[in-house]
């Protein structure tokens, strides 16, 4: 037998010379693909590991009408039109999407991709001012970097594919090169391409669609005939369309059937564009969306394509989704958070709003003290002279004649409170009444002779100038440096419009949203770098950029405005198909709820929040003295059970888009703790009885129902099931709350 150390360093990646076939494989999966004739790149397979490939599966040969042939290659019946590819050059008889697209000066624009020449290494590429993917260790990943060129031109197309030793996971990014005379337009540059042929095994879809305050609505969708694209145009990756999407099959259920998760790594334009051809192959193309965007690239100049995530599991959707969380959670999120317990907080937003003085909030912070809430967040309004959101977006200094006591005082309070202090900032806008505005107006995103549209009253910086991001990043370090902070929320209120840059040429106008959110995460990258001591918040007036992109950069981001329990249900289980838990912040607000007017109980509001990053968005002055007394109680629970909550395994079991109720559960690391979430929308006078089997226990360990003292073994939880509580009344939840207890303990008790 081989040593151990010896057997991991196994090659991950191989070319096998005389069949042109490239076999990327770990102990999970395997990706296959090869040089096909006329050094064509050609997509085999990617799925379930294989124990080796014989090579028989070879791309059959038919002659179809309108489907033309390689220049220079005789055979009728090998077309691009069909072949399964790796990444589609444009024009020249393959009709489907195409992946890349040039435009020559000369206004020319096929580009014919063939194989030149591969490299594998250890280790995982570096992505210049790009988020990622990354590896703590060389020997954790290899990377194959395969290049085409196009069959005329030095124009060439690096395809790098990264596997994982011990992950279901592939990464994969493009970088295009223009080694030729003169300069070209790239007017699409996706980061990947997949094409499945026409066995069934992908012919559904599901994406996470929604609005402001709905956020990732699960939309499960056949493939049908023609082209779909799943994308945002907004210069955000947005609450309309997230960047993420799985494909999978009808028969595919949470637990059963295959799977691939497919995150794009960025934070601007998206698009996943699916066709299904004329013989019923699906093809899917990600990356940049293509709307908007063109990039000039001048002779030896390069463009790099942020990064494409793909997870593949055989065990359902609940496996795709946790093989995609500890990617997030271990591969993506960095910092000293990475792991940490987060704080319980309470933020003031909708307690306050804009209307709160120094004094408001110390009563605030001494309730927060007394309650056992960790940290105080004071958001929007402490900066400039902003009393609404009418004025004062760029000017990051304090709001003297507002915080009596000023900004300091109130951090100082909060921290001889012994809580932490955090801070809302908006680093990316400017409003019109702002001093940044007066002095700076060319700071501000604008065509030309325009008006620009506002949106929330506020206009977009335009952060493709460095000059206006170290102006902003100037303010905040002098804010930074000057109080003791712990946390910082980054919002982004609006999507882009008048999308133009004064400080870039005409024929470099399609290069400004990308830039925009280059510019967006080098700012990010030297602020979370230069303070790493602070947990840094994403959000975007909710989730509207609630991304793998901004994770690399913050561990974790406002799920949602929408702060109902009811609706919050969906938007949390709809997330959690994509992202970790500890990604995912969730609040008990006020009711009547501010925005949907419904009143629940505290205890649904407060079990639905704790399927989440904990914490409270109202004012804690208001509360009765019964509501305080609960309030203690659930900060305490959540303090024992945040580990498994934040840190542990997350299975969906009850689907609430489908369902009037719904069930998801926690299990640590250890498999001696189990949190189980249970719900029910609306009431029934003659209701079903609703059973859950839970999941992921150890069968032989007896776990105890800590409210009730009732014993189960894990393998009557995971078979049998418990019933749902004979709930009465809408919208009522149950958190049950289960620990491993040795043998000896079930004797004892029978004993008494
Ligand atoms: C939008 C955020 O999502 C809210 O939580 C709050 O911070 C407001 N912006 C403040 O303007």
């Amino acid at each position: 037998m081989r040593p151990v150390n010896e057997e991991r360093r196994a090659t991950l990646i191989t070319f096998d010379t005389n069949e042109k076939v490239f076999h990327l494989t770990n102990q999970k999966i395997s990706y296959l693909f090869q040089v096909e004739e006329s050094d064509i790149l050609a997509h085999i397979y990617f799925g379930k590991k294989i124990q080796k490939y014989h090579h028989h599966k070879k791309y059959p040969r038919r002659d179809r009408g309108f489907s033309g042939n390689v220049p220079l290659n005789d055979d009728r019946s090998y077309s691009k039109d069909t072949l399964p590819q790796e990444y589609s050059g444009h024009g020249g008889m393959d009709y489907r999407l195409p992946s890349i697209m040039i435009r020559r000066e000369n206004g020319s624009n096929l580009l014919d991709l063939r194989y030149e020449k591969h490299q594998i290494q250890k280790g995982k590429l570096t992505l210049d001012g790009l988020p990622q993917a990354y590896v703590k260790e060389e020997n954790e990943a290899e990377t194959l970097i395969v290049t085409l060129k196009d069959r005329q031109e030095d124009i060439y197309v690096d395809l790098a594919y990264t596997i994982y030793r011990d992950r279901a996971i592939i990464t994969r990014s493009v970088k295009v090169r223009n080694e030729s005379e003169s300069s070209i337009m790239l007017e699409k540059a996706a980061s990947f391409q997949i094409d499945f042929t026409n066995s069934g095994r992908f012919d559904e879809v599901i994406a996470l669609p929604g609005a402001h305050v709905k956020e990732r609505q699960l939309s499960r969708q056949t493939i049908s005939d023609g082209i779909k694209s799943f994308e945002s145009r907004r210069g955000t990756s947005s609450h309309q369309m997230n960047s993420f999407i799985v494909l999978t099959n009808k028969y595919t259920t949470e637990f059963v059937g295959e799977a691939i998760g497919i995150h794009l790594v960025y934070s601007g334009n998206h698009s996943f564009e699916i066709e299904k051809d004329q013989i019923n192959q699906v093809r899917l193309v990600g990356g940049i969306n293509a709307y908007n965007f063109s990039w000039e690239l001048q002779p030896s100049d390069h463009f790099q394509t942020p990064e494409v995530i793909l997870t593949y599991s055989d065990q359902g959707l609940n496996g795709m989704s946790q093989v995609t969380h500890q990617l997030l959670q271990e591969r993506v999120a960095r910092g000293t958070h990475q792991y940490q317990q987060r704080p319980i907080l309470v933020n003031n937003w909708e307690a306050t709003y804009f209307d709160f003085t120094s004094k408001k909030i110390e009563a605030i912070v001494d309730e927060a003290k007394t309650l056992g809430i960790e940290m105080f967040v004071l958001d929007d309004g402490w900066f400039g002279k902003r009393d609404s959101d009418q004025s004062s977006l760029g000017d990051w200094f304090e709001y003297q004649e507002k915080l009596t006591r000023g900004l300091k005082g109130i951090a100082d309070y909060v921290h001889q409170k012994g809580l932490k202090f955090g801070l809302w900032i908006e680093p990316e806008m400017i409003s019109i009444d702002s001093k940044l505005y007066r002095t700076h107006p060319e700071f501000m995103m604008q065509e030309p002779n325009r008006v620009p549209a506002a949106s929330r009253s506020q206009h977009v910086l335009d952060f493709t100038q460095k000059e206006v991001r170290m102006a902003i990043e100037k303010q905040l370090r002098q804010l930074l440096d000057s109080i003791e902070i712990d946390y910082i929320k980054w919002d982004m209120n609006r999507s882009l419009s008048d999308v133009y840059s004064a400080s870039l040429g005409k024929q470099n106008q399609g290069e400004v949203m990308h830039r925009y959110v280059l510019g967006l995460y080098e700012m990010m990258g030297n602020l979370t770098k230069a303070y790493p001591h602070i947990l840094w918040e994403g959000c975007s007036g909710g989730g509207g950029r609630f991304d793998a992109g901004i994770l690399h950069y913050m561990p974790q981001s406002w799920t949602s405005d929408n702060t109902d329990a009811v609706e919050r249900i969906n938007i949390q289980y709809g997330t959690s198909l994509g992202y970790p838990i500890s990604a995912m912040t969730a609040h008990v607000s006020a009711v009547p709820n501010h925005q949907t007017g419904r009143i629940t109980r505290l205890k649904t509001r407060s079990d639905v929040a704790m399927g989440g990053v904990f914490g409270y968005e109202l004012d804690l002055t208001k509360l009765s003295a019964d509501e305080k007394v609960a309030v203690k109680t659930q900060v305490d629970f959540y303090k024992q059970i945040r580990q498994t909550v934040q840190y542990g395994d997350f299975y969906r079991l009850k689907n609430p888009f489908e369902q009037n109720i719904a069930s998801w559960e926690f299990v640590s690391k250890d498999q001696n703790e189990v949190l189980l979430f249970l719900s029910r929308r609306l009431a029934n006078a003659q209701p079903d009885f609703h059973e859950v089997c839970l999941v992921g226990l150890v069968p032989e360990k007896l776990y105890k129902n800590q409210k009730t003292g009732d014993i189960y073994s894990g393998s009557e939880l995971m078979t049998v099931g418990i019933y749902f509580p004979d709930f009465y009344g809408d919208f009522q939840t149950e958190l049950i709350h289960f620990i491993s207890i040795d043998k000896g303990e079930e004797v004892n008790e029978s004993n008494d």
